[in-house]
């Protein structure tokens, strides 16, 4: 006989607030199923247009705070597909793999390690053995088949930066303390992929190798904790949906002398969101015995020569845009009805500004294209609408998630001045064109959540 679990009023809660949140996502165009016209498949998903900018966003605020901000940290773009004896090296041919168990009722699969007791999550069905199942994506190189053309999709960006680590010291001539930094498509075939874009087969990773003298190790992952914490705080997460979790002594793997888990408080219970973990001097070793290429760092004046030790933050994009998401949406009771609005930190966005004539006559339309296309000139993101009632489209970018809404109205004719309506607040002030755009990066600099 099937047992089918049944969700506390919390679990039920928490399912329909994630269901809302993958129904906004299509009704806006922010994420939609992947090959929906064919029936979708399993747990792959494609961005929309609001989508897509939220990404962009969250990876420009990860770039431009952990490379182009400071001037220890350089790029890196790697390739997919690397020769295969990268994944034999790292480890990941042997070891990357989750414990797998079938249900011999309802033939679903499942990681051993998700699953409470013996119970099947979908039907109380008698589960097979555990099996390990490795979770990398094998492929094909080149026309003919064998063994010989058998390559690996990536499981992490990381390792890429580890082969180019001389490459990168050499030619960006680097010394310790210094960073490679990679944003990139990684791939896992994951058991149990779910809850929306958060566990995914593909996904995009943001990771950065930190190389440092060994005796500097400790105090540099302090630092790193920290500052990738603070960067979620900094864009608008709100704090108390956030905790930093230190992973316990067998948690960690044999090489490791630390790590620590951001972690977010999803409908669905604490996720981690970001790793930040010491990897000591372990992979540039490795590569180095596997590959007889000497990843050292060696000073040609002191003669000084070691392996630098790795502290390395690695986060997923699509984790973190889920994340902004989830916590930025509000739905507010107002007097005749509910206002959903997404209360993005303005850098987050996918919009920053949308331009409104008040009417559609009277000079008005024309206008307001002027004050877009000095808008768009000074790069905002900037959306033009002049259809329907002004709070119904003031509403629609609630929803949207633009900070500000710009309308040109009777008197703007005559005083080159506009309504300047934000978002959370919903309070509007009049503004002149002529300084319309330092008072948005004003305003943007000192946006605070209300
Ligand atoms: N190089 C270390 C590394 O890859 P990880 O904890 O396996 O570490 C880092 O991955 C981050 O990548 C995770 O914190 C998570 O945000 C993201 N990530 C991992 N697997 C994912 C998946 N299947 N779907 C979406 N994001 C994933």
């Amino acid at each position: 006989m099937s047992k089918k679990p049944k969700l506390s009023p919390e679990e039920k809660a928490a399912q329909e607030f994630m269901e809302k949140i993958v129904s906004l996502c299509k009704r806006k165009g922010f994420v939609f199923q992947a090959s929906e016209i064919y029936g979708g498949i399993g747990n792959t998903y494609d961005y929309g247009p609001l989508g897509v900018e939220l990404k962009r966003n969250v990876k420009e605020a990860w770039w431009s705070r952990v490379v182009t901000g400071r001037g220890d940290v350089v790029g890196l773009d790697s390739a997919i597909i690397q020769n295969p004896k990268v994944w034999e090296t790292s480890g990941h041919v042997g070891g990357f793999s989750d414990p797998m168990v079938d249900c011999k009722e309802c033939k679903n699969r499942f990681r051993a390690d998700h699953l409470e007791g013996d119970l099947c999550p979908k039907c109380g069905g008698e589960l097979t053995e555990a099996r390990e199942f490795n979770l990398m994506f094998k492929t094909q190189v080149g026309a003919v088949e064998g063994t010989s053309s058998v390559a690996y999709l990536r499981p992490e960006t990381a390792q890429g930066i580890f082969l180019n680590y001389l490459n990168v010291q050499n030619s960006a001539r680097l010394k310790p303390p210094f960073g490679i930094a990679q944003i990139g498509k990684s791939f896992r075939n994951e058991i149990t992929p779910g809850n929306f874009v958060f566990r995914t087969r593909e996904f995009e990773q943001a990771e950065m190798e930190f190389f440092v003298p060994p005796d500097e190790e400790q105090q540099w992952y302090e630092y790193w904790k920290q500052a990738r914490f603070d960067w979620y705080v900094e864009l608008g997460i709100r704090p108390e949906n956030l905790r930093m979790r230190v992973h316990e002594e067998d948690e960690l793997a044999h090489y490791s002398t630390g790590c620590a888990d951001v972690e977010y408080l999803y409908p669905f219970g604490w996720g981690e969101l970001e790793g930040i973990a010491c990897r000591t001097d372990f992979d540039l070793k490795r590569h180095s015995e596997a590959s007889g290429s000497k990843l050292m760092y060696f000073d040609p004046q002191t003669k000084e020569k070691y392996t630098p030790y790795v502290i390395e933050p690695a986060g997923g994009i699509d984790r973190m845009a889920l994340t902004f998401l989830i916590d930025a949406y509000e739905e507010e009771q107002l007097e005749k009805d509910t206002r959903i609005v997404l209360k993005f930190h303005p850098e987050i966005a996918p919009i920053t500004c949308a331009v409104f004539p008040l009417v559609k006559k009277d000079g008005m339309p024309e206008k307001a294209h002027q004050v877009e296309a000095l808008l768009r000139a000074a790069r905002f993101a900037t959306f033009y609408d002049e259809k329907g009632a002004i709070g119904r489209r003031y509403r629609r970018q609630d929803e949207d998630g633009t900070p500000f809404c710009i309308t040109v109205d009777g008197d703007t004719l005559q005083d080159d001045v506009v309504t300047v309506r934000h978002r959370d607040s919903m309070s509007q002030e009049r503004v002149k064109i002529d300084e319309l755009v330092s008072y948005l990066y004003k305003s943007i600099g000192e946006w605070k959540r209300v």
